[in-house]
């Protein structure tokens, strides 16, 4: 078919990549994602719960063969992610007391199981991967203080086990496992939502400069943390505006920066009118605008699926091709911005 491929509009500029499953490894779909990307984030494959469900019993096959057929067909791979919240098994953070109560790990514990399983998954796929999420979206949706950001990590259990140095102390222990392979170029990110909310940017922005000040006082020159993701899941209404002021106070970070989770949420009950169709289009095109502009921090824009009918949020068709893969106006929009504005 006469598309332009979005790898190759995009080439010099940042990696173009989707979230995939093992339904994209074959087919149409394979062919799709070959012709579009050059890299790829396991939508699920590699959480903690798909990797190590049972303590000590690391279950790697499905993620193996998605990383193994990306990389067989030149694709980058990003690894997301090693600590969440969520598709995180309970044992990691909680166990039952002699009274049958749900008490939390001791610091010890939780840091153990922590420490653990980023070391185990980091070198199991070594550099097969250019990048983890080492801690995904740990921060509150609109801290209200956003210089108190370690006061705005509550909402995850791994803060009430280990403490409010839990993000610091997962990025001390991927930082440990790399220093151990030199050879390996494998950047560590912090990947979050909402981030066109200022908020809550100033409050990562903030945790990302003070941890990496702390962690150059002992490691002059070096990073602790080396991107930060800004997911992307947006709607109609995002204003593309808080977008780039966002991806600007990024940039100063002296970070990379990657739009990790992109879709536009526009329609609703699995279909889009024509002019939801074409307020999606002129967003994705704003936006690949800002992007171009901000490509020399920009490592990668990643697109949260490819066609709506697999998207995790299929009702409200956020994607760039329709559910029997054909191109919608927003793929001609991200294929040609200047076009659409
Ligand atoms: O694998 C099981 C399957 O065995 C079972 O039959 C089926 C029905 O219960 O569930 C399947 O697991 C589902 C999984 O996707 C794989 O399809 C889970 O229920 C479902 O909750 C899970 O949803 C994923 C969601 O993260 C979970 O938090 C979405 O696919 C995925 O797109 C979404 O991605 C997250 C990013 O990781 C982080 N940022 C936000 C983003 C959207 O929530």
């Amino acid at each position: 078919k006469g598309l332009k491929s979005l790898k190759d509009v995009y080439k010099d500029n940042f990696l173009t990549g989707t979230a995939i499953s093992l339904r994209d490894l074959e087919g149409v779909r394979f062919e799709l994602l070959k012709k579009h990307f050059n890299a790829v984030t396991a939508e699920n494959a590699m959480k903690p719960s798909e990797l190590q469900r049972e303590k000590g019993n690391f279950t790697f096959d499905g993620a193996d063969r998605l990383v193994n057929a990306a990389i067989s067909a030149g694709m980058k791979v990003h690894g997301h992610t090693l600590v969440w919240h969520q598709q995180t098994p309970a044992w990691m953070n909680i166990k039952l007391d002699s009274g049958g109560n749900i008490v939390y790990l001791s610091r010890e514990e939780a840091l153990g199981n922590m420490r653990n399983h980023i070391r185990t998954v980091i070198e199991h796929f070594g550099d097969k991967v250019i990048s983890w999420d080492v801690v995904n979206e740990a921060m509150s949706d609109n801290p209200s203080n956003p210089s108190d950001w370690r006061g705005s990590l509550r909402k995850s259990p791994w803060y009430y086990a280990i403490g409010e140095d839990y993000v610091e102390q997962a990025f001390l222990a991927a930082r440990e496992v790399l220093d151990e392979h030199p050879e390996w170029d494998i950047k560590l990110y912090y990947n979050d939502y909402n981030l066109d909310n200022q908020n809550k940017a100033l409050a990562v922005y903030n945790m990302v400069r003070e941890l990496n000040e702390k962690y150059q006082k002992t490691h002059p020159g070096k990073l602790l943390i080396d991107g930060i993701g800004m997911q992307g899941h947006y709607s109609v209404n995002t204003n593309p505006k808080n977008v780039e002021l966002s991806l600007k106070r990024f940039t100063e970070l002296g970070v990379e920066v990657s739009i990790s989770e992109l879709d536009i949420r526009a329609g609703s009950n699995y279909q889009l009118t024509e002019k939801e169709a074409n307020a999606q289009a002129y967003l994705y095109a704003q936006l690949f605008k800002i992007f171009r502009e901000y490509s020399d921090s920009i490592a990668r824009v990643t697109f949260w699926g490819m066609d709506d009918g697999t998207s995790w949020r299929a009702e409200e068709s956020p994607l760039l091709f329709d559910r029997t893969l054909k191109a919608k106006p927003a793929y001609y929009a991200v294929a040609d911005p200047d076009e659409f504005i």
